[in-house]
């Protein structure tokens, strides 16, 4: 018994040493070889194309292996076909279990206080609390203060304009300033601020420096699983005391608001589900991104020109610009829904996973616990679903067009499908034409030169890191609207 005898010499302390360094062996070589044998042999899933390790992005790695369905990690697929949308997300009858959100993008993030993450119970009584504020009487009540915000922007960008005579705007920054104000005013019954000083104010670095760093975290735990721990310790922590941070000032400025209106002090604690979760979705753009990116998508200008003809035929002023004319405007509502699909505001996928037992989606058997994931932008830009996907054409929404008569229409869905869709997107659509209407009612707008390939340039970070976007803002004057207007 040799052995024996010479463990009987070893120290506890060496004997320890000794066993973390055989368990870190021996993890090493199941991350090494055990694992990706595994993956590659006896996975559930090896009909499926795809790389074995995690590296390159859906979007590439559908074109690579040329398939509408691809196995982008061991456990996870990537579905381009518009089906996967009801399929993977859509109504599913009380009693037979869902596709529930992925729970490594929402750990550590409190998911029980968040509508978006909440399990399907929860979920369901979140949403019906919320569904009321989202409703269409509500938002004809918000009206009025969405426009005051909208009123002050084209003020201070008209005073602009003329103090900086020729110096181009960063209307980046000027749409999230009026966004923000906006949501600030809607949730917490008072502005941010921002138009007047022409500033962002510092909670909203907060929210887009916790954006980005969540999308690292989800990307590391991804790319890197076996390091989960390390991970989560070190950067999510980062993340999650960013949320607190968010928190802690939403729960400051709801108090402060109430004091201010004499209305009663809301209870210690945030009323679950019930405020911030919308307020976080809301305020990372608060549907401004399509606005931003109609002008530089529309560069040459012939489709401005086109948008520009309609308003001028529609409107003869100002005041008659409001969240149910805008509807008739039809060339503007395609612009946008062109704008969704070129640059999707969500770009990247919330993925779901397969219940126990799996799961019949598109035609094939899912095992339990797969990952499924539908990125917004491999989507839209997929040219098996749409014609031309790189170019902006309006028309396509138009249904004139034959170039695009095959377009899979159905395969865009830039506000998520089934129960857990996007509970603002009426606000976001009468919210981003309203503002685009009024932009156009009241100023020339022209790229500054050097920005017509700015789109080229922009950072996907869970959601597009936009750089600044300088723009040439003529204020129009009753004469040149009196000639625009007479064109028709
Ligand atoms: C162009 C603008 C917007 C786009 C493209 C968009 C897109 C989306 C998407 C894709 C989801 C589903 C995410 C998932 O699968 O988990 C979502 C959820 C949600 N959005 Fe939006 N959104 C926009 C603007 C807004 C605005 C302005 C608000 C509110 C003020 C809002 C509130 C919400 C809420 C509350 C959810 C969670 C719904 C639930 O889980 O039941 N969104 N949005």
């Amino acid at each position: 018994m040799p052995n024996l005898q010479l463990l009987g010499n070893v120290k506890p302390a060496h004997l320890g040493l000794a066993l973390m360094i055989a368990a870190s062996a021996l993890g090493l070589l199941y991350v090494l070889a055990v694992k990706p044998i595994y993956n590659l042999l006896l996975h559930p899933l090896p009909q499926v194309p795809g790389p074995q390790a995690l590296g390159r992005q859906p979007p590439a790695l559908h074109l690579q292996y040329g398939a509408d369905i691809v196995r982008v990690a061991p456990d996870e697929l990537s579905f381009l076909r518009p089906d996967a949308w009801r399929e993977v997300m859509g109504y599913i009858p009380r009693g037979v279990p869902e596709n529930e959100k992925d729970p490594l993008i929402f750990r550590g993030l409190n998911v029980e206080d968040s509508v978006i993450g909440a399990p399907r119970d929860r979920h369901r009584v979140m949403r019906a609390m919320l569904s009321h504020g989202f409703s269409a009487s509500r938002m004809l009540d918000q009206q009025p203060i969405i426009m005051r915000y909208i009123d002050l922007l084209v003020e201070r960008l008209r005073e602009k304009a003329v103090v900086d005579r020729g110096i181009p705007l960063n209307m980046v920054l000027w749409y999230n300033y009026a966004t923000f104000d906006i949501i600030g005013d809607l949730a917490f019954g008072e502005a941010f601020g921002c138009l007047e000083s022409a500033a962002l104010h510092p909670w909203v670095a907060v929210v887009f420096s916790w954006i980005k760093l969540n999308a690292r975290v989800v990307q590391y735990r991804r790319t890197v699983p076996w390091l989960g721990d390390l991970i989560d310790s070190v950067l999510g922590r980062m993340a999650t005391e960013q949320v607190k941070e968010h928190m802690g000032y939403a729960r400051l400025r709801r108090l402060d608001a109430a004091h201010r209106q004499g209305r009663p002090v809301p209870d210690a604690q945030p009323a679950r589900g019930e405020r911030e979760p919308v307020h976080r979705r809301g305020l990372r753009d608060h549907g401004v991104d399509p606005v931003v990116r109609v002008v530089p998508a529309a560069h040459p200008p012939d489709k401005m020109q086109k948008v520009t003809d309609e308003l001028f035929a529609t409107f003869a002023r100002d005041d008659e610009i409001n969240f149910n004319s805008v509807q008739s405007l039809k060339y503007m509502i395609a612009m946008f829904e062109e704008a969704l699909r070129i640059f999707p505001p969500v770009p990247v996928t919330v993925p779901r996973v397969t219940p126990p037992g799996g799961r019949q989606i598109c035609g094939d058997h899912i095992p339990e616990n797969t990952k499924l994931g539908i990125w917004h932008y491999s989507m839209y830009h997929h040219p098996g679903n749409f014609a031309l996907p790189e170019e902006f054409h309006p028309e396509r929404w138009l249904g004139e067009d034959p170039r695009f008569a095959h377009d899979r229409k159905e395969a865009f869905e830039p506000f998520s499908h089934g129960s857990r869709n996007c509970l603002g997107k009426n606000l976001a659509y009468a919210e981003m034409r309203t503002i685009m209407a009024r932009m156009l009612f009241n100023f020339d707008m022209r790229l500054a030169d050097g920005y017509e390939r700015w789109a080229d340039g922009i950072q996907i970070h869970n959601l597009f890191e936009k750089s600044p976007l300088f723009i040439h803002l003529t204020p129009r004057g009753d004469h040149e609207r009196a000639h625009l207007r007479s064109k028709h």
